[in-house]
């Protein structure tokens, strides 16, 4: 029987303009346009675990605004227990995202009621973790409190559940959390801060885009996406990541697992937004 996976983080409203290139620090450019997608790390990985077939879960924290109601309806729609998902008074996260004709990204995140995902004893997000049981997996990234995903890492781990994390955005991670992830998953410039920070952790997998991904020794090269197809990144690392949870959390073996990322993520650039239909009612 598979597990199930438990997706704590962050969920966000993507404000989304094309510009024809970024701006340097200092300098005014254009946008084309002005959408208002679902985002999130937590959210566009809990939503690809979920499309990848996975029971998911998500804990976090919405704002009482009206997107903050309507990503719940969204979550919930798509067949994720929101049960551990909070309503706090104030706004929902956003994220002020330009993406440039080759499909690159640059992104702000203001957290918002992301803010809010606390520790406390008997919290909705640590009451999820403590619900966690061999073969689930906790996945996590570092839009929400450190000190939440360092509580829940240390839970998790005493549960016997896996524990992944996503190390994005990139931030240093007290030792005892690096050690209970299995993996600790990175892209190639958080992979260069979490070099010079001059930690080594044990379980470490890092993606290259299209140069593929490596978990340790294994590397499994990314699916060939032409330069043609490459519509927006955002949230292409999301999708590797949620539908990697997915595949271990039904008993795939690591090359398995990754391929399933790799296929995900290059679905992700394919389209615009970082999530299939991102659009927020
Ligand atoms: O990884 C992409 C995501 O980063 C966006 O959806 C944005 O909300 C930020 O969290």
């Amino acid at each position: 029987m598979s597990g199930r996976v438990l997706v704590l983080g962050s969920l966000n409203v993507d404000v989304v303009t094309r510009v024809h290139r970024h701006p340097a620090p200092g300098e005014t450019v254009l946008g084309d346009g002005l959408q208002r997608f679902a985002g999130g790390k937590g959210g566009n990985q809990a939503v690809a675990a979920s499309a990848a077939g996975a029971h998911v879960t998500f804990a976090g924290a919405v704002g009482s605004d009206d997107a903050g109601a309507a990503y719940r309806r969204r979550l919930a729609d798509l067949g994720i227990d929101v049960a551990a998902l909070v309503t706090v008074d104030g706004p929902s996260g956003h994220a002020l995202v330009q993406v440039d004709e080759g499909g690159e990204n640059s992104i702000v995140v203001i957290p918002g009621a992301n803010a809010a995902v606390n520790d406390a004893e008997g919290s909705p997000a640590m009451r999820a973790v403590a619900e966690l049981a061999p073969g689930d997996v906790l996945l996590m990234q570092l839009e929400v409190p450190l000190t939440t995903v360092a509580a829940a890492a240390r839970l998790a781990a005493q549960r016997g559940a896996r524990v992944v994390i996503n190390a994005a955005p990139f931030a240093e991670l007290p030792a005892e959390t690096i050690a209970v992830a299995d993996p600790l998953i990175v892209n190639e410039s958080e992979a260069a801060l979490l070099a010079r920070s001059g930690v080594r952790p044990g379980s470490l997998l890092v993606t290259a885009g299209s140069g593929g991904s490596t978990w340790g020794e294994l590397h499994v090269p990314a699916e060939v996406v032409a330069p043609d197809q490459v519509r927006d990144t955002t949230g292409a690392g999301d999708a590797y990541c949620g539908a990697f949870a997915a595949a271990l959390a039904r008993g795939a073996g690591a090359e398995e697992a990754m391929r399933a990322a790799s296929h995900a993520g290059a679905e992700a650039v394919r389209r615009i937004g970082a999530q299939p239909h991102p659009e927020l009612d």
